[in-house]
């Protein structure tokens, strides 16, 4: 039997919305499938001989972190299109629409050449995961063997994932469409079947890639597409084999206004069984694609049907703030969407956003939080950053904070884009039974990241660890990023 992962040193995760946990001197110790069996705290360095000989572990080796090093559950990055990677930082000049013709469906179409696929997604994963995306939901290009290369390279690469193939029959360039609705559901079940497939690592462990239906958007599917894929969550529910959804909804005005012109149409022509209330989001509900496994990238501007629809559903929000201010899409009210207790991750949506790690992310999570409060000062106060202890049991009035804080912002990109993704019982912080997705951060000088001014002589010997967690949120990259953990095994980081 190998011998357990044993970690010594100091970690930082998410317990809630409203709260991180700063431990020091944890002992924390990873079974041979990858799931934390037991973590102690506060263990000093002379007992922890005794505490492993307690576990029946005497003598197992143990890996010491040192001040300045911490552990960090890997990130969750609850949006991305794997074949826009190639177009990162390019066409910042558009607003979604005329960059989708312009920018995106000619990369996308180039996806039918399934070695050049292979070349990108094997680029793709390696980078996500040194900037510690330990969990990516993956939009594939609407081509089948390609989206199976995906799969495969996901997997290979032992990141944990969702992958998808678009599926899209209308309103796309004839160089970059499906056929009919038939062919691309039929390509979508091959897809599903083929990512269930992938062998597991061990007999007992969560496969760690997953399949995800991915209607594009409204727009660029048919009513009757909308409706097989729909059919298609529905069996799969009925058969016990649960399958999640990804779409975009509410990204863009232009957007927003053609699809409720396309589905009045579809509606007038009786295309529409199940009853639509008019709205965006109601387009999804009525072909029954909204669920506790859907995944809604953007949701910028939303009806307040739209948000009771979503909550109702148990739906959850993939919230791209780079993205949506790259492409001018606006600013989304995330404040808002935790009050009303709807679930929320983070979302690189690469390439409508340039960046591809979470970091990243949740600063331009906070500078959208900071701009909806510039906009409206009445509502909101210049103080405190945090919420006060009497919420600490609640939700915050979000709306009445001048910002999101740090510990919402680490919640999004790590336990809350879990609960996104339906693996909050999985993944997400160091919960004793949870597999091992993490990071070991290091805020070394020599590990050549200049922007980070750690000073190991401050705050002491225990008291670095709150700052020093602070200065890496902001100012911190993949340079600090020294391994990376999915499910227990090494699979990326600086020193790998
Ligand atoms: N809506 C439909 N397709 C896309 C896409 O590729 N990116 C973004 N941001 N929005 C979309
Ligand atoms: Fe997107």
């Amino acid at each position: 039997m190998a011998s357990p992962l044993i970690l010594y040193g100091s970690l930082v995760d998410s317990i809630s919305l409203t709260h991180l946990r700063y431990l020091s001197n944890a002992l924390i110790c990873i079974n041979q499938h990858g799931i934390i069996d037991w973590l102690v705290p506060n263990v000093p360095s002379s007992s922890v001989a005794s505490v492993l000989s307690e576990k029946g572990l005497k003598g197992t080796q143990v890996t010491q972190l040192k001040k300045g090093q911490f552990l960090s559950p890997g990130f969750i990055d609850t949006h991305t299109h794997a074949p826009q990677h190639p177009n990162l930082g390019t066409g910042g000049q558009y607003q979604l629409l005329d960059w989708l013709e312009n920018v995106t469906f000619p990369r996308e179409a180039r996806f039918k050449d399934v070695d050049y696929s292979r070349k990108v997604y094997e680029r793709v994963v390696k980078r996500t995961l040194d900037l510690g995306t330990t969990t990516s939901c993956y939009y594939g290009s609407l081509h089948l063997e390609s989206t199976k290369v995906l799969a495969d390279v996901v997997h290979a690469g032992g990141q944990r994932g969702f992958v998808g193939k678009c599926n899209m029959d209308s309103n796309c360039p004839s160089t970059y469409i499906e056929p009919s609705p038939s062919a691309s559901i039929a390509d979508t079940v091959s897809l599903i079947s083929h990512i269930r497939s992938l062998p597991a690592s061990s007999p007992t462990s969560t496969p760690l890639v997953q399949p995800i239906i991915t209607p594009r958007f409204a727009i660029s599917c048919s009513a009757p597409l909308l409706q097989g894929l729909g059919d298609l969550v529905r069996s799969e529910k009925e058969a016990g084999t649960e399958v999640a959804v990804q779409t975009h909804l509410g990204e863009n005005h232009g957007e927003i206004a053609f699809t409720k012109e396309i589905f009045a149409g579809a509606n007038e022509r009786g295309g529409m069984k199940n009853g639509w209330d008019g709205s965006y989001a109601g387009v999804y509900e009525s072909f029954g694609l909204l669920g506790e496994r859907t995944i809604l990238a953007h949701c910028v501007h939303l009806e307040e049907t739209e948000l009771q629809t979503i909550k109702r559903t148990n739906s959850g929000i993939s919230h791209c703030p780079t993205s949506n201010l790259n492409l001018r899409s606006g600013c989304a009210k995330v404040g808002e969407m935790l009050e009303r207790g709807i679930k929320v991750g983070l979302g690189t949506d690469c390439s409508g956003g340039y960046e591809s790690g979470i970091l990243s992310q949740i600063r331009s999570a906070s500078t959208t939080s900071k701009l909806i409060s510039m906009a409206s000062p009445s509502s909101a106060p210049s103080s405190p950053e945090t919420p006060p202890p009497e919420a600490a049991t609640s939700t915050p009035r979000y709306s009445t904070l001048p910002q999101l804080p740090l510990p919402t912002l680490f919640h999004l990109a790590t336990l809350g884009g879990a609960s996104l993704c339906g693996l909050d019982k999985v993944v997400g912080n160091f919960e004793v039974g949870k597999e091992f997705d993490a990071l070991l951060v290091d805020l070394g000088e020599e590990r050549g990241n200049g922007a980070l001014w750690f000073d190991e002589e401050e705050g002491g010997e225990e008291g670095w660890l709150e700052g020093g967690f602070e200065q890496w949120i902001w100012t911190g990259d993949d340079r600090n990023i020294a391994k990376v953990w999915v499910q227990g095994r090494l699979v990326g980081g600086k020193d790998l």
